[in-house]
């Protein structure tokens, strides 16, 4: 990116992981010029477009168990229909109490009420709460804070998947509507891929007590993590997934709903139709780009690029940084990477938060040409520093030294500051 006085940046977080094949891909410049001149927009209650028929083919053919697609224009927006969907589904399954959801603390499921509501970061909700549904929290699977010395990390694994049942119990089952979580924890607790066996068990405990897994990809899915959706590298399928920011790369706002044909198949025969939509839904420009992006991700064989350019990233932050007396724990999976800064590496203390040191590193770092995103409250909201890297999926190796380099100069020149 350059900016109005000429200074260049090296993208290093793609905004917050969004611009995943850079900033000037000309098959998608193409695809959203064709599609403007060929019908910008067409309100979905009247039309179809061809377009939107090809995406929804291409996105369940590449999400298992996914059966139909509801396209929207962002992460929040997807968020809000997936526990609409949800809810409605039990209504007409003749199942009305199932009202509440579960989720996680330390995760982000956007910035409208429902998403909010079921979204486990305090600092952001804490103003609206009076606004908002209650929110059921069990812990995240987030092994570098939580784990005790004394488990494995199976028996860690186990023990937190065990809130949910513990939860689900605690407000009686058949109030129980969905348990919400992101595959990989992105922004809030930065980049936190589950413990093996994690999604196992609680995907069991969800059959267990008939309620749904909603699992929230809008930023770890499309490939960020190496494959298209994320959870197909937890061996178990979710009822609904949600899906926004790489979607249309930032070339354009989409997002999107996929769920199991059981849904869809249950509300058909029922009231017939969803009770949700917007104006905006199923956007025709945005949608033929978020089609030429996903051409773009399987023509230029880029999930394999996102797999070793992220291993490559993470072996030179370790080399680089992995003995840094600030840093805790450089984590992630794919593209999507977390660095964890502490006060004091060997009893994890982390840094005084009123020192806000993701900030400076942020800025750090932005001064010396590398975009990087920072975020503080890791650890719950109000304690934790960590800066998250998630560049495009098509970064080069030279782009991969310039990242690292920079980075690893901002970190140390910002604790040589403090
Ligand atoms: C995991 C997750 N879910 C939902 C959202 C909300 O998406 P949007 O900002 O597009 O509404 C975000 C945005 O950061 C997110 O990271």
């Amino acid at each position: 990116m350059i900016d109005g006085h000429g200074k260049r940046y090296l993208d290093g977080c793609g905004g917050a992981a969004v611009s995943c094949l850079g900033h000037s891909h000309p098959a998608l410049i193409k695809a959203a010029q064709q599609q403007i001149e060929t019908l910008p927009y067409a309100h979905t209650s009247f039309f179809t477009t061809d377009v939107m028929e090809e995406l929804a083919d291409t996105l369940v053919d590449s999400a298992p168990g996914m059966g139909k697609v509801l396209l929207v224009s962002g992460g929040s927006e997807a968020i809000e229909a997936a526990l609409k969907l949800s809810r409605q589904y039990f209504v007409e399954k003749g199942e009305p109490t199932r009202h509440l959801f579960i989720a996680r603390r330390q995760s982000y499921h956007g910035n409208t009420l429902g998403a909010l509501a079921v979204g486990g970061n305090e600092w952001r909700r804490k103003h609206f709460a009076p606004l908002m549904m209650p929110g059921n929290h069990i812990a995240p699977c987030f092994a570098y804070r939580n784990k005790r010395d004394d488990e494995s990390p199976e028996q860690y694994a186990h023990r937190v998947a065990e809130e949910l049942e513990d939860k689900i119990l605690d407000l009686g089952p058949s109030n129980v509507a969905a348990f919400v979580a992101e595959t990989v924890v992105g922004a809030t607790a930065g980049a936190v891929p589950p413990l093996p066996g994690y999604f196992e068990r609680i995907r069991d405990i969800c059959d267990q007590h008939g309620i749904h897994l909603i699992l929230d990809e809008v930023m770890c899915g499309t490939g960020r993590t190496g494959s298209m959706m994320a959870y197909e590298q937890e061996g178990i399928v979710p009822d609904i997934v949600t899906m926004a920011k790489g979607l249309a790369a930032g070339y354009q706002p989409i997002g999107a709903l996929l769920c199991r044909h059981e849904i869809t198949d249950l509300i058909s025969k029922g009231s017939g139709f969803f009770q949700h939509g917007h104006t905006f839904m199923g956007h025709a420009t945005a949608v033929a780009t978020s089609l030429a992006t996903l051409k773009v991700i399987e023509k230029e064989n880029l999930l394999d690029n996102v797999i070793s350019q992220g291993d490559a990233i993470q072996a030179r932050l370790f080399a680089d940084l992995g003995d840094h007396e600030n840093v805790g724990d450089i984590r992630g999976r794919g593209l999507l990477i977390g660095v964890e800064f502490v006060a004091n590496r060997d009893t994890k203390e982390p840094l005084d938060p009123a020192k806000k040191t993701h900030n400076h590193v942020q800025r750090t770092a932005f001064e010396n040409g590398l975009l990087c995103y920072g975020m503080g409250g890791t650890i719950d909201g109000r304690v934790g520093d960590h800066v998250l890297i998630a560049p495009p999926y098509n970064i080069s190796d030279n782009h991969v030294d310039e990242l690292v380099n920079k980075f690893t100069a901002a970190v140390t020149a910002s604790f040589t500051q403090a």
